[in-house]
């Protein structure tokens, strides 16, 4: 039988430790705080965004939410970064993104506090979980870490194949896996739109990640027989439903659960781990800020 992984049950025991942490913060008179900035409308974003201050609101943080117009000039986005920077109640936020065209995302991210940057995309940040030594986790490739380890499976040896090279997934996982350390130690493949025979490096993996944004890329002749299947696509496709469309991942799922061992599904398996380790490393800024020591999950 394939193991169908339940993200949203392994999330909700993430939760649990983390509600615990916000016990003890209270206990200090403190409230953990994150920031969402938003420049403009895109749908997706919006949804996003909005999912994170409903998870602050369910685990009894300080959200805030900071929505700037589409065509906002760069220095009014400059601005709200500075005051968040300079506020003693947001201990963590993030700018999602992407930003619009006069927008320039790099810069954005040199301006954030890297304290502050929960998202861990600030070059610092970066470059500390490079070297081995990382301050926050970026929270997809944290939570596939957490799905992993849930399920008892120890990258510790395995091939491990990643469809995807971004900054956001692709490369920070990569790195992780990488890392000399529990949950890491894995031999990494990253693909990505120049490699060549993709399907033989996922054929030859143990675990392969689909993080490449391509509804349904992924498919059964492109696995072995057992393998662990671990998609971060979510793709908006065009259907017959009451919003116009539905929710698809970047693996085939029918084709890939009949031949892997175990799969996560598209909603309901790394989405709602992303959302919790943003929550996980708000606490963690929190902690680090207010010197107060927490247990985390
Ligand atoms: N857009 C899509 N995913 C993310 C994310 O994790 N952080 C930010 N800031 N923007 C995103």
């Amino acid at each position: 039988m394939t193991d169908v992984i339940n993200g949203n049950a392994i999330a909700e025991s993430v939760r649990e430790g983390l509600s615990a942490c916000v016990d003890t913060f209270s206990e200090a008179g403190v409230v953990p705080g994150l920031a969402t900035v938003l420049v403009g409308e895109d749908p997706a974003s919006e949804t996003y965004v909005s999912m994170k201050q409903r998870d602050c609101e369910e685990m009894g943080l300080n959200g805030v939410h900071v929505a700037l117009d589409a065509d906002a000039p760069p220095g009014e986005l400059y601005d709200v970064i500075e005051d968040l920077n300079a506020d003693p109640e947001i201990h963590g936020y993030l700018v999602q993104d992407p930003v619009p065209e006069q927008i320039d995302y790099r810069e954005v991210l040199r301006r954030i506090d890297p304290a502050k940057d929960v998202d861990g995309f600030h070059p610092e940040n970066v470059g500390r979980l490079v070297a081995g030594n990382p301050r926050f986790k970026p929270c997809t490739p944290h939570g596939v870490q957490k799905l992993l380890a849930a399920r008892e499976v120890n990258p510790e040896g395995k091939d491990v194949t990643i469809v995807g090279r971004s900054s956001i997934v692709g490369k920070p996982l990569a790195n992780l896996l990488l890392q000399k350390a529990q949950g890491g130690n894995a031999t990494v493949t990253v693909c990505h739109s120049r490699t060549e025979n993709i399907d033989e490096k996922t054929r030859g993996a143990d675990i392969v990640v689909a993080a490449v944004g391509v509804p349904e890329f992924v498919d059964s002749s492109m696995l072995s027989e057992g393998a662990i299947v671990i998609d971060v696509g979510v793709n908006r496709v065009e259907a017959d439903t009451e919003k116009g469309y539905e929710l698809v991942g970047d693996v085939e799922y029918e084709g890939a659960a009949e031949k892997a061992s175990a799969i996560t599904p598209v909603p309901g398996g790394v989405g709602p781990m992303t959302r919790t380790m943003l929550l996980y490393n708000t606490v963690k800024a929190a902690s680090q800020q207010e010197d107060v020591a927490v247990d985390l999950p």
